[in-house]
């Protein structure tokens, strides 16, 4: 099939690349100019596992390409996915006017029947606005399509060849037929294509984030009360892990969820409930705690140091909001950061890939070190913010070595409380006696 992806970020990259991947003929479409000059010259403008080489071999073969002029890969596609940003808006809403500019350009360079596909995550509602704005600027016939993506960042290429299900919202016939035509080959070890209403299939996508976020701020919950009863959180999450109707995914206590999806996801399901008269109080809850569960390292950094950290540097291990992305969006390390400088304190710190998304951030008001000990050299307090594997089991003789004082704050429980305790550190964790 000939396909046009419009917005070529983690997703739309992800997308366009593997449906070529199964021999499709795909364009992806971005506005931004540097971003597609990199893509051209073979660059990968993201980090992402696997990515690079999926696009070289489809770039090579011919069958993936890349453009900044919406209208000529859209004239030749029979179907058209739309990828780009919907982020949250002043009130708290998904943003859909990337969306909606997409579509009126995408209606405007149709020259037959199309299919255009609602990638994006886009409130319940959003395909009705996708056709009536594609429907003012095209005479020929035309589908909208809802599609949301659950792939996942830092496994993004793996999930899409195997999803754990496709989801297709179509109103009519021709299209659903379209769109399972193009994931066949991706389905093909038995995983289900949900076929449903377009709304449906918008709030799907919601849903799950919104559980996944829940699932999360709960456990924080959890861990912080087990601090207060000296109970181990670990313990807790084992126990009620290996129950198989609750499951171990997403059960991990921590710094709280941050990234391009879980935080405006929650706010905006928060908002188009409020706006059909319905207050969802659990998201709301979910959220608070989340925003609390991002200041726990600095409480305890008060906790040891008092209010100001003038003349302290605190060494961070981990920018990303999770491990295996450069993705800082709403990483809990930004509060973190913020908090420190706030505090008088200086920033050493070290991610295995997110520096240069850092440096655009934080420019040189932090230091960034080249590796996990360069971090920690004359530290007097080391923050572990992403659980990266090289962080899993570093020397730590070295880095209590290099440290100015061994002071361990271990935002994701990485470690073995009484191992660390026994090398000399002060160690301090989440929700851990
Ligand atoms: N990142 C994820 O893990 C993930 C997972 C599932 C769903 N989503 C959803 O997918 C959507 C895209 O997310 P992302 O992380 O890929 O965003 P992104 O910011 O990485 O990429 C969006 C791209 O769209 C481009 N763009 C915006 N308007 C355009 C236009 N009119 N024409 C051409 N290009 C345009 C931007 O330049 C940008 O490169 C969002 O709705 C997001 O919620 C994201």
């Amino acid at each position: 099939m000939r396909i046009a992806v419009v917005g070529t970020g983690y997703v739309g990259l992800v997308v366009g690349a593997c449906f070529a991947e199964t021999g499709n003929d795909v364009v992806c479409v971005d506005r931004d100019a540097a971003k597609i000059r990199m893509l051209r010259r073979g660059q990968i403008p993201i980090y992402e596992p696997g990515l690079e080489e999926l696009v070289r071999r489809n770039r090579a073969e011919k069958r993936l390409t890349f453009s900044t002029t919406l209208p000529d890969a859209v004239r030749k596609a029979e179907v058209v996915f739309i990828a780009v940003g919907t982020p949250t808006g002043e009130d708290g809403s998904a943003d859909l006017q990337h969306v909606l500019a997409a579509a009126r350009e995408i209606g405007r360079a149709m020259t037959g029947y199309t299919v255009v596909v609602d990638k994006s995550t886009v409130p319940a509602g959003t395909a009705a606005r996708v056709r009536e704005a594609i429907g003012r600027e095209t005479p020929h016939p035309f589908s909208v399509v809802s599609n949301p993506e659950f792939l996942k960042q830092g496994a993004a290429v793996e999930d899409f060849l195997k999803p754990d299900r496709v989801v297709i919202g179509a109103d009519d016939d021709r299209a659903a037929t379209t769109m399972r035509d193009l994931y066949r080959p991706f389905t093909r070890t038995g995983a289900p294509i949900m076929v449903m209403d377009t709304t449906s299939a918008e709030l799907c996508k919601y849903a799950a984030n919104a559980m996944l976020a829940t699932r999360i701020s709960f456990m924080n919950e959890v861990a912080n009360v087990c601090e207060r009863f000296g109970a181990d959180v670990d313990k807790v999450r084992q126990a009620i892990a290996s129950d198989r109707r609750i499951g171990p995914a997403f059960l991990f206590p921590g710094i709280g969820y941050g990234g391009s999806c879980f935080p405006k996801d929650v706010k905006a399901v928060i908002k188009f409930a409020t706006d059909k008269r319905y207050r969802f109080r659990i998201l709301e809850a979910v959220e608070t705690v989340n925003e609390s569960q991002k200041l726990r390292l600095l409480e305890r950094l008060d906790g040891h140091f008092g209010k100001s950290l003038k003349g302290k540097t605190i060494a961070l291990w981990g920018l990303a909001f999770k491990p295996r992305t450069d993705d800082m969006r709403e990483a809990p390390s930004i509060a973190i950061i913020k908090g420190i400088l706030a505090r008088g304190g200086k920033v050493r710190a070290f991610d295995p890939v997110a520096r240069a998304v850092a440096k655009k951030l934080f420019g040189s008001k932090i230091t960034y070190a080249r590796n996990a000990y360069d971090a920690a050299k004359g530290a007097d307090a080391l923050l572990l913010v992403t659980e990266w594997n090289e962080f899993r089991e570093p020397d730590f003789a070295r880095v209590r070595r290099v440290m100015r004082s061994p002071v361990l704050i271990d935002g994701r429980n990485l470690y073995d409380p009484a191992q660390i305790r026994s090398l000399g550190f002060t160690y301090a964790s989440i929700g851990r006696p």
